[in-house]
């Protein structure tokens, strides 16, 4: 049976017993007397659940058949109302969609928080220059703040990820019976309202046999795991003696069990890694759908044990990547010290060029090229050559250009739309912030 996984459903499975009964009642269907003894019965069970008074028996199938039972214990013969014009296949998608709907919710919120934290970092951080890398080679200088910020995105797109699948999960399938409905006279509508829904599902055959919500929520957590995986892995290399461009409070490193010396940013590799398990769980769903005939297979059993993975291994993911950032300490000397390795601000100096020299871009590119060779071989950056040296290269170019070469003022100067400029970041900042409240 599946009664260890599934009956984390209990509440929702209650809930959908009650609204089915009542709007059984009110369509004449079962009379007012069973209808309140059902309901009495069905709250007690869901009380006995949450004390943990309740035997589960493992012998039966699964919660809804553990469910059942109790009822007969409870008020005999009468309880077998309760599945008139109701099969367990609309049963537990309606149990799951509305579980499914809760728990979104609950990852929303979470989410929130990881903005809100990557927000408070990036606010104390907007001056903060650091490289910017592509290949992971220094490219030009940015603001740390910005590269927060570009995490804030990320995590705000999987926030409408999941806020969009809601739409589906407010479907409701109860009522649809096994696969072909019923010839009982019910009201979906009624259960709809009741459930909060928003409307019925319009198949029957579809109804018992669509996952696709489940597919949706386990893609989105699977983005979201990426996301954070990208970031935990950032965060190792930033971490590490070589780059040492952040420390991470000795409250999240692990020792190790030889080297004394060892502070190790274990919960980032957790985090990097833990994504391999949501790549499983999409697959192992993928598998089950792929080529399976309509309506309601015993292959479907399995969705709810990969959504409760997907869902815990989330809220942990999730909730420890919240420490993290509350935790991280920036090396604010060591981030300027690397921006200015690697003559990041070389394209500053050709853009300059164009603009004030008239030159075609490519040109400008080349004469820059030729700077960096020359103070390459001398072991210099390009402001310790005179304008005596850069003038034999170029002797159009002037003093302005070591003001050019400065990487607050590369920073500052990015101001296009999206850009790293202090402005552009002040701004986003204060938009996101109005967006989390
Ligand atoms: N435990 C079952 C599941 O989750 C409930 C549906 C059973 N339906 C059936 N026709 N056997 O899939």
């Amino acid at each position: 049976g599946s009664l260890a996984i599934d009956k984390r459903l209990f509440k929702q499975d209650i809930e959908g017993s009650i609204a089915h009964v009542e709007m059984l009642h009110r369509q004449k269907i079962i009379n007012f007397k069973i209808k309140n003894k059902i309901v009495w019965a069905l709250r007690r069970i869901n009380n006995e659940i949450v004390k943990k008074k309740f035997v589960f028996d493992y012998e039966l199938e699964d919660i809804h058949m553990n469910i059942e039972n109790r009822l007969f214990e409870l008020i005999g013969e009468d309880a077998g109302y309760v599945h008139t014009a109701r099969s367990r296949n609309d049963q537990v998608i309606t149990d799951l969609k509305l579980w499914l709907k809760v728990s979104t919710k609950k990852i929303i919120k979470l989410l929130n928080s990881t903005n809100s934290n990557l927000l408070n970092l990036a606010d104390k951080n907007v001056k903060t220059i650091m490289p910017g890398f592509t290949h992971l080679k220094n490219a030009q200088p940015i603001s740390l703040a910005h590269y927060l910020l570009a995490y804030v995105e990320m995590f705000s797109r999987d926030k409408k990820k999941f806020k969009n699948n809601i739409e589906f999960l407010n479907e409701n399938p109860l009522g649809v019976g096994a696969l072909a409905g019923t010839s009982f006279k019910i009201d979906r509508m009624f259960t709809t309202k009741k459930l909060k829904f928003v409307k019925p599902t319009e198949n029957s055959i579809d109804t018992v046999s669509d996952r696709d919500f489940v597919l949706d929520f386990l893609y989105t957590s699977l983005a979201c795991s990426i996301h954070i995986s990208r970031f935990a892995e950032e965060m190792i290399i930033w971490n590490s003696d070589a780059f040492n461009l952040i420390t991470l409070n000795d409250k999240i490193v692990t020792g190790s069990s030889i080297m004394p010396q060892k502070k190790n940013p274990d919960p980032l590799e957790y985090l990097r890694g833990k994504t391999g398990s949501f790549i499983g769980n999409i697959n192992n769903m993928i598998s089950i759908l792929k080529g399976l005939p309509l309506s309601y297979f015993k292959d479907l059993q399995d969705d709810k044990e990969i959504v409760f993975k997907s869902y815990d291994q989330l809220k942990i993911s999730i909730s420890l990547l919240n420490v993290i950032l509350k935790n991280l300490i920036i090396n604010k000397k060591r981030m300027l010290i690397l921006a200015d390795l690697g003559y990041t601000t070389a394209t500053d100096l050709s853009d300059y060029m164009v603009k004030e020299l008239g030159y075609p871009f490519r040109k400008a590119y080349i004469v820059t090229a030729k700077m960096i060779n020359i103070a390459e071989k001398k072991k210099k950056r390009i402001q310790e050559l005179n304008i005596k040296e850069l003038n034999k290269i170029e002797p159009n170019l002037n003093n302005d250009i070591y003001k050019i070469l400065n990487l607050e003022n590369s920073v500052r100067s990015k101001k296009s739309y999206g850009g790293t400029s202090f402005e552009n970041i002040k701004k986003m900042i204060r938009n996101y912030k109005k967006e989390i409240k």
